[in-house]
């Protein structure tokens, strides 16, 4: 730089260069939650845990970076039973979009996530919902009618995907997971046989372990201390039994799953489930997902509809909020989704306030603070602004919407700094 002739016209050439520059480069390193971004998906611009979504089923077409993760259900109060926090869940979290069946075949089944069983993990998902099947002498994750699997309907052996999860447990020691699985399997050990070969069998929490008369789980810690950090659940009662894996409907309630899950304002128990407001199961898990799993309306539907849902069911449930959340197509929102909705429940369930984000710290439960937010324009502008902030449709806590123009002025100080020197 210091060899180029100061010349006036270069002068104001590189210093417009610069503010472009830096202005640019601000914008594409620290996209906040809210802000405009450029690309779509998860290689945007946006800071981590956020991607670049528009939701065009809401009118909302601006492209903004939106929200992908909740709030760790145990980042303001440790050490609760497990039942005290809710946990984000994935509806078939293996059926995922644009895959090819592991046979070669296309795959004609419905599909339900966008991201892999690993990424799910990365971003906070602790509950997944697997299909098994037994299929070509071993057990695959499959979507499929008479308990029967295709080549066609046929995703990928289970073991696949069981270690992928055992991977994570063991990368990250203070981690839950829990595996609900719609089971198909009729070989002899077939459950067994795979979670054995993935490695997972390490982390098995024991049966004789959960709570069977409404009690509360086992601390966090002390599963954690025990390494007994995955829980499995099948829905074939007879396993319980023969493999000591638990039969779910002795343990958890469930809303129907569905287009009839979906009514606003009432939150009935699927078939297999006692009523929500049975107590003597400890766990509560909320369906919320169409019969049909439609990509371009789950943005919508995770988002305002879920969070009303949370409180139907709450009610519904005898005042008890949800232990699992299960959305398709998780990442999808309109200003807070799944990651907002998880949240909500955590922050009810562990500290006794409306939100996760308005706990304090070890304070004693109801002690809330909400904290003084710079709220992201409104979704449905297609310039960035701040003109408006109080239009803001978004409640999230926790998040630094620095306006733009801040980082503008920022950079041009910089820039003139810089070029004075040189000059
Ligand atoms: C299913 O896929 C396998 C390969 O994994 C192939 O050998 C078989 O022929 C296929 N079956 C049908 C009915 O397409
Ligand atoms: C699975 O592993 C357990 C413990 O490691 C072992 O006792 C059991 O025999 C195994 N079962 C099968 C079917 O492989
Ligand atoms: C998916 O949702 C969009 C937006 O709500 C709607 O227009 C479309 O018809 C739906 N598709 C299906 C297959 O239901
Ligand atoms: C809360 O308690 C935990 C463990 O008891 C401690 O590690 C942490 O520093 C405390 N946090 C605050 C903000 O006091």
């Amino acid at each position: 730089m210091k060899s180029l002739s100061p010349s006036n016209n270069l002068y104001f050439f590189l210093l417009h260069f610069f503010i472009i520059t830096v202005h640019f480069a601000s914008l594409s390193f620290s996209l906040k939650i809210g802000e405009t971004c450029s690309s779509s998906g998860s290689s945007s611009s946006c800071d981590s845990g956020l991607t670049c979504q528009t939701c065009a089923a809401n009118g909302n077409t601006r492209p903004r970076c939106t929200r992908i993760q909740p709030l760790s259900p145990t980042s303001k109060v440790k050490g609760l039973p497990f039942n005290k926090y809710s946990w984000l869940t994935t509806h078939n979290s293996f059926a995922l979009k644009g895959v090819k069946s592991e046979t070669g075949s296309s795959i004609i089944a419905p599909t339900n996530q966008e991201d892999t069983i690993t990424n799910q993990l990365k971003n906070g998902v602790r509950g997944l919902m697997l299909d098994m099947y037994d299929f070509n002498g071993d057990i695959w994750l499959c979507h499929s009618f008479g308990g029967q699997c295709f080549n066609a309907t046929a995703f990928q052996p289970a073991i696949n995907v069981l270690k992928e999860i055992q991977a994570f447990l063991e990368a990250n020691p203070s981690e839950i997971i829990t595996i609900f699985i719609e089971d198909y399997v009729v070989s002899p050990q077939g459950l067994t046989k795979v979670f054995n070969a993935s490695g997972l069998r390490q982390y098995w929490f024991p049966v004789s372990k959960m709570p069977k008369n409404g009690e509360d789980w086992p601390t966090v810690d002390e599963m954690v201390k025990q390494n007994q950090r995955l829980v499995v659940f099948t829905s074939k009662s007879a396993k319980e039994a023969s493999e000591g894996i638990a039969y779910e409907w002795r343990y958890v309630v469930e809303n129907q799953y569905g287009d009839d899950g979906m009514k606003a304002g009432s939150c009935p128990n699927r078939a297999e489930s006692s009523p929500m407001n049975t107590k003597s199961r400890s766990l509560i898990l909320q369906n919320y997902f169409p019969t049909n799993p439609n990509e371009t309306a789950a943005c919508a539907e995770n988002s305002a509809p879920l969070v009303k849902m949370l409180d139907t069911c709450h009610k519904a449930a005898g005042d008890r909020w949800p232990n699992f959340i299960a959305v398709d197509f998780y990442q999808r929102n309109d200003g807070g989704g799944a990651s907002e909705a998880l949240d909500v429940a955590n922050g009810h369930l562990t500290c006794g306030c409306d939100n996760i984000a308005y706990c304090k710290a070890n304070a004693t439960s109801g002690t809330c603070e909400v904290p003084p937010m710079s709220p992201p324009p409104p979704a449905a502008t297609t310039q960035t602004t701040t003109e408006n902030p109080s239009a803001s449709n978004s409640n999230i806590a926790n998040t630094d919407a620095r306006p733009l123009q801040l980082r503008w002025l920022l950079a041009t100080i910089l820039t003139k700094l810089l070029l004075l020197q040189l000059w």
